[in-house]
């Protein structure tokens, strides 16, 4: 290393020991420094720091050298994410309250913007690294969305040595890791598995209907005429036009099956063919059984349908679920679940992570947030709440819910296929060319249209040669 690296890092750990003498001990901000080599060469020598050294006792001095961050501070940290309602907010909080009790000298800035799937969010955040403006850790989807866009363009720090430090390969699923993972490297850390295949069902509604849970597409039809039949215009609740493709993906999956729908992501299946055209149909007959306003409405207020008996059906991820129990609603009571009809068996999942950016302006307080996200303590605060499942497979079972309870189960023995609309299966390149189709064919309907889109956005992004 040349001589004038040194100079930031001897500023850093100068200004570290003054605030270390002024009562902001490092002690009370035990940072877990990565344990790698490159860590400890850069760390800078002793003689350079001497003309503070006097000011910090020898025991402060090796906590601070130890916990000292490669770069940046541990005053604060800067979180950035789309949790702020919903349940989703409530779910942030309380990961965030574990936090503060670990890193009580940690300032937390809760950098979250509002919208569903992060629409809005995710806009913010491109602007903000445009202009080299990087939080310190944000929100990012398992999957393409995390190796084929952010690590693509060498956003991102490699996590391997938290790994290491925290024990985390031991308890992270081994499904999880390649989804989150590139040349050997683990580049952030989930903290939860959300399931995208979910039919919510006011229970009351179909009883008073004379209306079944359907199980196939079939059944889902006939509930919906019959529902229609008794006056009810809307039976399935729809919102925004992310909402309109998170269904489109369960239908993708419920009409051709897990094989043929994962092909239709590695390369293997043809967006041209007979099933996707199936499935393209389905989706279109589905989308008939939607309300009219769905554009205006947010995920929540579709949800809000259900639950008021305007609607019986909703798809949604089990997001929905923390929304519904934030609105005092009780299980089997309110609301119920099963698979989206025709996918029983199949998990379609995404994990929600968190990743340290290249260059993060606190770096030792990101590396903080980031061990809280990773920790059973952060992740069983955190998904009871939010209405997702641990990522790591040793939380605490009793203190989630009936449906969550069964969420578990359902990932640990289903076969697990990856979301579109949350990052897993194709990057933002690709899933925005879909988004572009899936507006187009919500105004045409014009599914043989729809389909050729699907077939371009696959070549025009290199996904199909
Ligand atoms: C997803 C995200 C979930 C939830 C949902 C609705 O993309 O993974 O955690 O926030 O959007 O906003």
């Amino acid at each position: 290393m040349k001589k004038t690296h040194y100079l930031p890092l001897v500023l850093l750990l100068l200004f570290a020991m003054i605030l270390a003498a002024c009562g902001s001990s490092g002690a009370e901000t035990p940072v877990e420094e990565p344990a790698d080599t490159d860590t400890v060469e850069e760390t800078a020598p002793e003689e350079e720091t001497a003309p503070e050294e006097e000011a910090v006792t020898e025991e402060e001095a090796v906590t601070e050298e130890e916990t000292m961050p490669e770069e940046g501070g541990m005053e604060a940290v800067e979180v950035f994410s789309w949790w702020t309602g919903g349940g989703e907010a409530a779910g942030l909080e309380a990961m965030i309250e574990v936090f503060s009790e670990k890193y009580p000298n940690i300032e937390f800035i809760n950098a979250a913007v509002a919208g569903g799937a992060g629409t809005n969010a995710r806009a913010v955040l491109a602007t903000r690294l445009q202009a080299g403006d990087a939080p310190d850790s944000w929100q990012g989807h398992a999957g393409q969305e995390l190796i084929g866009t952010y690590v693509a363009a060498g956003q991102l720090e490699p996590l391997n040595f938290l790994y290491e430090e925290q024990g985390w390969l031991d308890v992270m699923p081994e499904t999880l890791i390649p989804q989150i993972s590139q040349d050997g490297n683990i580049y952030s850390v989930p903290v939860n598995i959300h399931r995208a295949n979910v039919l919510w069902a006011n229970p009351a509604i179909l009883e008073e209907y004379g209306v079944e849970m359907p199980t196939t597409l079939d059944e889902w039809f006939t509930a919906m005429d019959t529902l229609q039949e008794g006056g009810m215009d809307a039976p399935l609740a729809l919102g925004e036009q992310w909402t309109a493709m998170h269904l489109f993906e369960t239908i993708l999956l419920a009409s051709m099956g897990p094989d043929a729908y994962n092909g239709l992501w590695d390369g293997s299946n043809d967006w041209s063919g007979a099933d996707v055209t199936q499935a393209l149909e389905n989706f279109q007959k589905i989308l008939s059984y939607t309300n009219s306003d769905a554009s205006a409405l947010s995920w929540q207020d579709a949800g809000q349908i259900v639950i008021d008996g305007d609607a019986a059906f909703n798809v949604m991820g089990d997001w929905q679920e923390g929304f519904f129990r934030e609105l005092g609603s009780v299980p089997q009571e309110g609301y119920t679940w099963a698979p989206v009809p025709g996918t029983d068996g199949n998990f379609q999942f995404l994990s929600d992570s968190f990743v340290l950016p290249v260059g993060a302006p606190n770096r030792g307080a990101a590396v903080a947030w980031l061990t809280v996200a990773g920790s059973q303590a952060g992740q069983d605060a955190f998904n009871p709440v939010k209405g997702s499942i641990p990522a790591r497979s040793d939380g605490d079972v009793s203190l989630y819910g009936e449906y969550l309870q069964s969420a578990m189960a359902d990932w640990a023995s289903n076969n697990v296929v990856g979301s579109l609309t949350h990052g897993v299966v194709a990057n933002d390149s690709w899933k925005s060319e879909i988004d572009t189709a899936m507006g187009l064919f919500l105004g045409t309907d014009d599914v043989a249209s729809f389909q050729s889109a699907l077939v371009d956005a696959c070549a025009n992004t290199g996904a199909c040669q």
